[in-house]
C-alpha cells in the first residue's frame, strides 16, 4: 500500500518537473516580447531590455557590457603608438533607444541609440604627435556625449540541439556618430614636461571632432565586436519564441 503511493508519488512527482523544466522560460523578467514587429513597441522592449543586459546574464553566459573592461587594447595611429590597459567603459546601460526596426522575412534588423559613453584607464603613447616626441604614460579619460549609433544586422535563424528556433546575426555594418563633444582628460602625455602636456591635451580638446575620428575608430570597432559577440551570446542561449511573439519565417 505504501509502496505503491510512494510510485504513484514518485511518477507525478517525475512528471510535474518535466513539465515545469521543458516550459521553463530562459529569458530573464526583463525581456517584454512583442506581439508584432511595430517599431513602437520594438523600442520600448529594447529600452526596457538594456540596463539589465548591460549588467551581464552570468546564468546565460552572457557578459556584462556595463562596465566592459578592454584589458588591453593597441592603436597605431599615423606616427604615434598608442595602448589603452586596464581600461574600463561605461555608460550603456543608460543609451536611449531611437528607433529599432526588424524585418524578419528579409534577416535585417536596424537599431539606433543614444548614448554618452566614458572611457577611463592607463595608456602608454609612443612616437611623434604634433611634431613632439612623445614618451607618455599615465592616466586617461575619454567621455563622449550623446553619441549615436546606427547599427544595421543581417540575421538569420538557427536550430539548437533541442530543435528550438533562434535569431542568429550573421554580420553587421554601423556607423558611430561622435555626437555634440567628446572630452579629453590625459595626464602626462610628455613625460616630465607638464606645460607641454597640458598645451597637446588643450589642442586635443579644441579638435576633439578630427582627433576623434582619426584614432576613435579601432577604438569603436572593438566595443561594436563585443557588443556583437555578447549579442550573439544572449540569442543562443534564448530561444526566438521567448523574444518575440510573431511566427518566426521559413526558412
Ligand atoms: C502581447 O500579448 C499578450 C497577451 O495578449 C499581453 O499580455 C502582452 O502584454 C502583449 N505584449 C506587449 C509587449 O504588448
Ligand atoms: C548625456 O549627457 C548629457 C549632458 O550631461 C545629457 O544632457 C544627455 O541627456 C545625456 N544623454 C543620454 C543619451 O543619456
Ligand atoms: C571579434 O571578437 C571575437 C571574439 O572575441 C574574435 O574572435 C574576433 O577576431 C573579433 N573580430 C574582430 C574583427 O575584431
Amino acid at each position: 500500500m505504501c509502496e505503491r503511493h510512494l510510485a504513484v508519488f514518485t511518477v507525478v512527482a517525475v512528471t510535474l518537473a518535466f513539465v515545469s523544466c521543458s516550459s521553463a522560460r530562459l529569458a530573464p523578467d526583463f525581456i517584454h516580447p512583442c506581439n508584432n514587429t511595430e517599431s513602437t513597441c520594438l523600442i520600448q522592449a529594447t529600452q526596457d531590455a538594456i540596463p539589465d543586459f548591460a549588467r551581464g546574464l552570468p546564468l546565460l553566459g552572457v557578459p556584462a557590457l556595463d562596465p566592459f573592461v578592454i584589458d588591453e587594447l593597441p592603436i597605431q595611429l599615423p606616427g604615434v603608438k598608442v595602448t589603452f590597459l586596464d581600461g574600463k567603459v561605461t555608460g550603456l546601460r543608460k543609451c536611449q533607444v531611437l528607433n529599432v526596426q526588424a524585418y524578419l522575412e528579409n534577416n535585417i534588423f536596424v537599431l539606433e541609440i543614444k548614448c554618452n559613453i566614458t572611457i577611463k584607464g592607463k595608456y602608454t603613447a609612443v612616437g611623434r604627435l604634433l611634431l613632439f616626441p612623445i614618451n607618455g604614460e599615465g592616466d586617461s579619460k575619454i567621455k563622449i556625449v550623446n553619441s549615436v549609433i546606427k547599427l544595421n544586422i543581417k540575421t538569420m535563424y538557427f536550430k539548437d540541439a533541442e530543435g528550438r528556433d533562434h535569431f542568429g546575426i550573421k554580420n553587421y555594418k554601423y556607423t558611430f556618430d561622435y555626437g555634440d563633444r567628446v572630452h579629453y582628460t590625459i595626464n602626462n602625455l610628455f613625460k616630465g614636461n607638464p606645460e607641454l602636456s597640458n598645451t597637446v591635451l588643450q589642442f586635443l580638446n579644441e579638435n576633439w571632432r578630427v582627433v576623434t575620428e582619426e584614432f576613435g575608430q579601432p577604438v569603436v570597432d572593438y566595443a561594436m565586436n563585443v557588443t556583437i559577440e555578447t549579442a550573439k551570446k544572449f540569442f543562443s542561449a534564448v530561444p526566438y519564441d521567448e523574444l518575440l511573439h510573431v511566427p518566426i519565417p521559413k526558412y
